[in-house]
């Protein structure tokens, strides 16, 4: 019996040893990584700056990619593994920079960022409707090194991505040693809200990313474009508010009329 005992002590100690260890071996990613948090910014928006000294300042998430199999046609291997956001705004602007490994500098290397317009919810295939998801619109920002530009896009499934006629988005890629950093920026709110998501401070909405490694292959052919990329699924994308002073200002009035009351009193 105290053998038993001592026996279920043992695989106790030891399954507790094996779970810490898996818990310390899981791959380590930013605590903030369901979200990205658009930081208010201290000075201007760096809109088309990927290398200004204010994204130091600024925490990283960190996302997973996959290849994309849900859709012909597939890809089985990708190469961004995981992709690095920050974000800020200045209650009129708002950055998302993302910044992703890739061994070489292709023109047509390229990024995007994606997220639902409107209240219906879209499936992150494009807003592509499914078995899950009715699919509602989708806004897509897309850069691609050649062009050298974000363009503002829509798609409500597949065959269906446009160009927008309206073009809000900004950004810059910049390729420096094995990484590239490329920066989407827009106004927070365009008032077409039937094109563009609109992004309202404290609200929290979706995002997903893509990426593709436009190398070219012996063959000629580009390791990756159109539907063959890395994705993510959706994530959540949230500006923060405004800092809230109106503490300090009740605090400050209670002060003075404090203040105002032991003046009369003397
Ligand atoms: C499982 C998820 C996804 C699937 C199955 C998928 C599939 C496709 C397909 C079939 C195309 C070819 C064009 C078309 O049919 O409209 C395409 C192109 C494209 N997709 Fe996706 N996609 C997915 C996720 C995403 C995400 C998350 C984004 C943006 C963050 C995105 C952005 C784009 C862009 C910008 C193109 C055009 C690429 C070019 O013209 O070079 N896709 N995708």
């Amino acid at each position: 019996m105290v053998d038993r005992l001592s026996g279920y002590r043992q695989s106790l100690v030891g399954g507790a040893i094996v779970g810490v260890g898996l818990l310390i071996a899981q791959p380590v990613f930013a605590q903030e990584s369901v979200a990205v948090r658009a930081h208010v910014a201290k000075g201007t928006v760096p809109v088309e700056d990927p290398n200004a000294a204010t994204w130091n300042d600024v925490p990283v998430s960190e996302f997973p990619l996959s290849p994309q199999v849900h859709w012909p046609t597939r890809i089985l291997e990708v190469t961004a593994q995981t992709v690095k956001v920050r974000a800020l705004h200045d209650g009129q602007q708002v950055a998302v920079l993302l910044e992703y490994a890739d061994p070489s500098e292709d023109p047509d290397d390229a990024a995007a960022l994606e997220f639902m317009v409107g209240e219906k919810k879209a499936h992150f295939a494009h807003g592509q409707p499914m078995a899950q998801v009715q699919g509602g619109p989708v806004n897509i920002w897309f850069w691609k090194n050649k062009d050298a530009k974000v363009l503002d896009m829509n798609a409500q499934g597949f065959g269906t991505l446009k160009v927008q006629d309206k073009q809000d988005t900004k950004g810059k890629g910049v390729y420096q040693n094995g990484t590239w950093k490329v920066v989407f920026s827009r106004a927070l709110s365009t008032g077409d809200a039937e094109h563009d998501t609109q992004i309202k401070p404290g609200e929290y909405i979706n995002i997903a990313f893509a990426i593709w490694d436009g190398k070219k292959l012996e063959s000629g052919d580009l390791k990756e474009k159109g539907s063959q990329k890395a994705v993510s699924s959706w994530w959540y994308f949230r500006a923060d508010p405004p800092p809230d002073y109106s503490s300090y200002v009740y605090a400050a009035l209670a002060i003075g009329v404090a203040v105002g009351v032991q003046f009369v009193i003397i």
